[in-house]
C-alpha cells in the first residue's frame, strides 16, 4: 500500500492522537438537532407514565381513590403500592444498602414522594388524571433539621424499628436512634484527641455545605418496551451506568439478564443526577410489562429537582491544631449527614460517606480523626456526588475553609500557611493520615505557578488599600481574594476497595479493527457531555496507530458494550482511559506479530514507530497498521488467528490524584450584597492531558457550576418541609450575566500506574472552584472580623453578614 505521509511529525499530526486539540466529533449532531435523547425515542403504540406525588413532606395515607382518574378517556391503568407488593416491587433497594418505596407504602417521607403511577395514551391525559387521583393524608409531624432528627421522638423510618423497639442494625452498622442511619470512622480518635489537646493553637469552625442539586439541563426518563414474544426487554434511560441498571433490573424484576437490553442514548448532563434507580425506571417497566406497550415518563423539571438525588447537605464541624510556626499537627472533622427519607446515597459499599476521609486535603496532616453520622429527615433522598467523586467536594470545602479559620488564628498568610503544609513532591505516594495512598503530585511547583501569574502579593496590597479606602469612606466596595489547593480522588476502584451493589468498579473497552484499517472501540462507560467520541479515539490513535478520524467510539448500549460501571466521579480516564490503552496495547502486540511475519524477520526486530512497524536498524523497511490491519483478515498466517480485536477489563491499583491550584479576585458590594467576579485563575493538573480543548471545557463548566453552588444555588425546606427551590426561578443557574472570564493554566505530573499517565478533571474545576468562590467572600470580610459565614453566598446572606459586622453604620 501507498504510504502518502512521510515526514514523522506529518505522520503524528494525520493520527489526531493524544496531546493534540482535536474539535469534538459530536458536536456535529448536538449542534444541527440531530442528537438523540429519551425523550426523541418514539415507538408504536407508545403509552405515557406520570406520578401523583405527595404534596406533604410526612403523611400517612388512609386512602388511595383511582376510579375518577380511571374513568378518564385514554387512561389504561392508574399503579398503587398494592399493585406492586404482590410483585415484592412496592419498595426497591438503594445504592447504599437502604430500600426506598417505590410508590407510597402507607406513608410518605418527602414532599413530593411518588404515590401513584397514571399509564395514559399521552402525557397530557396522563397528567389530567393524576389531578383525579384522590389521596386522603394524615398530616405527621414533619423534621427537616438532622439534629432535631436525633432527638426527636418522631419515628420516621417504622420499618427499620422492630416490634418490640429495638432496633436492627443498618447496612453500615449499629445505629443509635432510630432516625440515625450510620456513623462512620476513620483514622485515630484518641491520638487525634491528645494531639488537639496539647497544641499550640487549636482553630475550630462549624462548615455547613448546604443541600444542591446537579439538576442537569436533560431531567431524569426512561421508555421501557417489553416484547412478550420473545421474552426481551428494552430500557432506554439517562442512565449514569447502564450496565449496573440492567443487572438491578434483573435482580429486581427476576428477567434474566441477558434478555434485558438497556440503552443510555445521548445524555444532557448528569454530574451525579443519573447514577441512581428511581420509581420511574420501576414503574415504568412494570407497566410495560403489564400492557405489552412501550411506556415512557419523562420528568418535569420541577420533578427533578424536588425528588431526584441532591446533593451534599453535610454539616461538618472541625478542629484543627498547629505550632505557632503553622506547621499543622492534627485535624479532626465530625460530619451529621443528612440523607432524607430513605438513604439512596450513590457511594462504593465500604464507603457510607463517600470519600470524605480526604478531607486532610493537600496537606501533610500527621494525625487526623473523622466521624460522620448518617441522618433520616423529611427530605428527598440521594446524596450524589454532583460534579465531584464521591463527597471529595464536600471533603475539599472543610479543609480549606479550616486553612482559612486557621489562618486566622494564626494571623497569618493563608497562601503561606498552605505552603508551609503542602504534601512535598518527595513524599510521594504519600500515605494519608485517613487512609489513602496518593499516587503523585507537586503542589508547590503549581502553587508558585499560581501566585505568580496573579500576582499574589500585589493584590494583597491592594486589597489593604481597600480596606482602608473603606474605612476613610472612600468606597463601598470590599475585596476578597479566594485561594485553594485541592486534590481530588477519581477513578474508582479498585475492585477490592471499591464496588456498587456487590459489583467490582472496573472498567472496559473492547476494540474491532476493520480489514481497511478503520475501527469500532466500545466501552462500560456513557459520556453525557464530556465528549468521550473524541478524546478516546484519541488515546486509540496513540496506542494504535489507526487516526483518530477512522475509529468509533461506542457507549451505551449493554447489547454490545463489554461490562463497565459507568461514568460519574472523573472515572472515565483513569479506569476506562486505561482500560482502552491496554486494549489498544494488546492489538499492537498482536499486530507485531503480523508485521514480523509479513517482512520476514523475528518478532523482536521490528518496533512501533506512529503509524507503523519498522524493521530495527532498517527505517525503510516497514508495514504500516493498514496495511497489517488488513492482512490480518486476509493472509493465512501461521500460528496467527485471523482478525484484529481486543478486550481489556481494567481493575485500577490506585485511585489518581489531580490536582489544582485556583485563585479568584472578587468585588463586594456592602450595601447590595452584590459580587464582581473580576478574576478567576485555575490551575489543574490532571497528569498526561489527552485533549486540551476539552480539558479547557471540562474546567469551565465545572467553575460555573461551583459559581452557581457558591453564590446562591441551593434546595431549601420551609419548617412543613416545603421545597421553596423548585423551580429555575429560585434554583439558580447561572447565565451568561453572572460567568466570569476564566484563565486557565496547568502543570502535568503523570499518574505513576495509569497507563498513559492521565488523572481526571472533570470534577476537579467544581470540587476546587467552590471553596475558591466562597474563600474569596469570606476573605472579603476578614479585616473586618469574619471567621466564617456559610454558602451560598446569595446577596441577601451577603448584605447580611456585612450588616451583622456593623458595615451599614
Ligand atoms: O468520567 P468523566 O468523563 O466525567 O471525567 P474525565 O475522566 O475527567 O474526562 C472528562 C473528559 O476530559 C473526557 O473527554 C476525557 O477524555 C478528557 N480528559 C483529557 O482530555 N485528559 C485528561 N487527563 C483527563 C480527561
Amino acid at each position: 500500500m501507498k504510504d502518502e505521509v512521510t515526514t514523522r511529525e506529518s505522520r503524528v499530526d494525520a493520527l489526531g492522537g493524544m496531546g493534540c486539540k482535536r474539535k469534538r466529533v459530536e458536536d456535529a449532531r448536538f449542534t444541527q438537532g440531530k442528537g438523540n435523547y429519551v425523550d426523541d425515542i418514539k415507538l408504536k403504540g407508545m403509552l405515557f407514565g406520570d406520578f401523583v406525588r405527595s404534596p406533604y413532606a410526612h403523611a400517612r395515607i388512609k386512602s388511595i381513590d383511582t376510579s375518577a382518574a380511571l374513568a378518564l378517556d385514554g387512561v389504561i391503568a392508574v399503579l398503587t403500592a398494592e399493585d406492586l407488593r404482590p410483585l415484592g416491587l412496592h419498595w426497591m433497594p438503594t445504592l447504599a444498602g437502604d430500600k426506598q418505596m417505590v410508590l407510597a407504602d402507607g406513608k410518605v417521607l418527602f414532599q413530593g414522594q411518588e404515590v401513584a403511577y397514571v399509564v395514559a395514551k399521552d402525557r397530557y391525559i396522563a397528567a389530567d388524571a393524576v389531578e383525579l387521583v384522590e389521596v386522603d393524608y394524615e398530616e405527621l409531624p414533619v423534621i427537616v433539621d438532622p439534629f432535631e432528627a436525633l432527638k426527636s421522638d418522631v419515628v420516621l423510618r417504622e420499618d427499620l424499628v422492630a416490634e418490640d423497639g429495638s432496633l436492627p442494625d443498618g447496612a453500615h452498622g449499629p445505629r443509635k436512634h432510630h432516625n440515625h442511619i450510620f456513623t462512620w470512622e476513620v483514622g485515630e480518635k484518641e491520638a487525634t484527641t491528645q494531639v488537639l489537646d496539647s497544641a499550640e493553637v487549636v482553630a475550630e469552625e462549624t462548615v455547613y455545605y448546604h443541600r444542591t442539586h446537579p439538576c442537569p439541563l436533560e431531567t431524569c426518563g426512561c421508555v421501557a418496551s417489553m416484547d412478550k414474544v420473545n421474552g426481551k426487554l428494552t430500557l432506554w434511560g439517562t442512565f449514569q451506568a447502564p450496565h449496573a441498571i440492567r443487572t438491578v433490573v434483573s435482580l429486581i424484576s427476576g428477567i434474566e439478564e441477558h434478555n434485558i437490553r438497556v440503552i443510555s442514548p445521548d445524555i444532557g448532563g448528569g454530574f451525579g443526577n443519573k447514577v441512581g434507580a428511581y420509581p420511574g425506571y420501576v414503574c415504568s417497566v412494570v407497566a410495560s410489562i403489564v400492557t405489552g406497550v412501550p411506556v415512557k415518563w419523562i420528568e418535569d423539571r420541577m420533578e427533578n429537582l424536588m425528588t431526584t438525588a441532591f446533593a451534599r447537605d453535610y454539616w461538618m464541624t472541625g478542629k484543627i491544631s498547629a505550632t505557632k510556626e503553622g506547621k499543622i499537627t492534627g485535624l479532626q472533622c465530625h460530619v451529621t449527614a443528612d440523607h432524607g427519607g430513605f438513604d439512596a446515597c450513590a457511594d462504593p459499599t465500604k464507603f457510607p460517606a463517600g470519600f470524605m476521609n480526604i478531607c486532610t486535603g493537600s496537606y501533610d496532616i500527621p494525625t487526623a480523626y473523622l466521624a460522620v453520622d448518617g441522618v433520616y429527615t423529611n427530605k428527598a433522598p440521594g446524596g450524589v456526588s454532583y460534579r465531584c467523586s464521591f463527597r471529595v467536594t464536600e471533603a475539599v470545602y472543610f479543609i480549606e475553609r479550616m486553612i482559612e479559620v486557621l489562618a486566622i488564628e494564626l494571623n497569618m498568610d493563608a497562601a503561606e500557611l498552605r505552603r508551609i503544609n503542602f504534601i512535598r513532591k518527595d513524599q510521594f505516594p504519600y500515605k494519608a493520615a485517613l487512609g489513602w495512598e496518593y499516587d503523585s503530585g507537586d503542589y508547590h511547583t503549581a502553587w508558585d505557578k499560581a501566585m505568580k501569574a496573579v500576582d499574589y502579593d500585589g493584590l494583597r496590597a491592594e486589597q489593604a488599600q481597600r480596606v482602608e479606602d473603606f474605612k476613610a469612606g472612600k468606597t463601598r466596595k470590599l475585596m476578597g481574594i479566594g485561594l485553594t489547593h485541592f486534590t481530588e480522588i477519581v477513578g474508582a476502584g479498585p475492585v477490592k476497595n471499591c464496588d456498587i451493589l456487590g459489583l467490582g468498579m472496573f472498567d472496559s473497552c473492547e476494540i474491532r479493527i476493520h480489514p481497511t484499517g478503520s475501527a469500532i472501540a466500545r466501552l462500560g462507560t456513557i459520556s453525557q457531555g464530556q465528549g468521550h467520541a473524541t478524546t478516546f479515539a484519541q488515546i486509540l490513535a496513540t496506542e494504535i496507530g489507526l487516526p483518530a478520524d477512522s475509529i468509533t467510539i461506542e457507549e451505551g448500549d449493554t447489547d454490545t458494550a463489554p461490562y463497565g460501571l459507568g461514568t460519574y466521579g472523573s472515572r472515565s480516564t483513569p479506569v476506562a482511559g486505561a482500560a482502552t490503552a491496554l486494549a489498544g496495547r494488546k492489538i499492537r502486540a498482536k499486530a507485531q506479530m503480523i508485521a514480523a511475519y509479513l517482512l520476514e524477520v523475528h518478532d523482536d526486530d521490528v518496533e512501533f514507530d506512529v503509524d507503523r512497524f519498522v524493521v530495527k536498524g532498517a527505517p525503510e523497511k516497514f508495514k504500516t497498521m493498514k496495511e497489517i490491519a488488513f492482512a490480518a483478515y486476509n493472509q493465512a498466517i501461521p500460528g496467527i488467528e485471523p482478525g484484529l480485536e481486543a478486550v481489556s477489563y481494567y481493575d485500577p491499583p490506585n485511585m489518581t490524584y489531580p490536582f489544582g491550584a485556583y485563585v479568584c479576585v472578587m468585588d463586594i458590594d456592602v450595601d447590595t450584597g452584590e459580587v464582581d467576579i473580576r478574576r478567576f485563575y485555575a490551575l489543574d493538573d490532571c497528569g498526561t492531558r489527552i485533549n486540551p480543548m476539552i480539558i479547557e471545557g471540562q474546567v469551565h463548566g465545572g467553575l460555573t457550576e461551583a459559581l452557581a453552588v457558591a453564590l446562591g444555588q441551593e434546595i431549601a425546606y420551609d419548617e412543613m418541609g416545603n421545597v421553596k427551590t423548585g423551580t429555575l426561578m429560585d434554583f439558580f443557574l447561572p447565565t451568561a450575566w453572572e460567568v466570569p472570564n476564566y484563565e486557565t493554566d496547568h502543570t502535568v505530573t503523570p499518574s505513576p500506574h495509569h497507563p498513559i499517565g492521565a488523572k481526571g478533571v472533570g470534577e476537579s474545576p467544581h470540587v476546587g472552584g467552590v471553596p475558591c468562590f466562597s474563600n474569596a467572600v469570606n476573605d472579603a470580610f476578614r479585616a473586618f472580623g469574619l471567621r466564617h459565614t456559610h454558602m451560598p453566598h446569595d446577596h441577601w446572606r451577603i448584605w447580611k453578614t456585612a450588616n451583622e459586622l456593623g458595615l451599614h453604620g
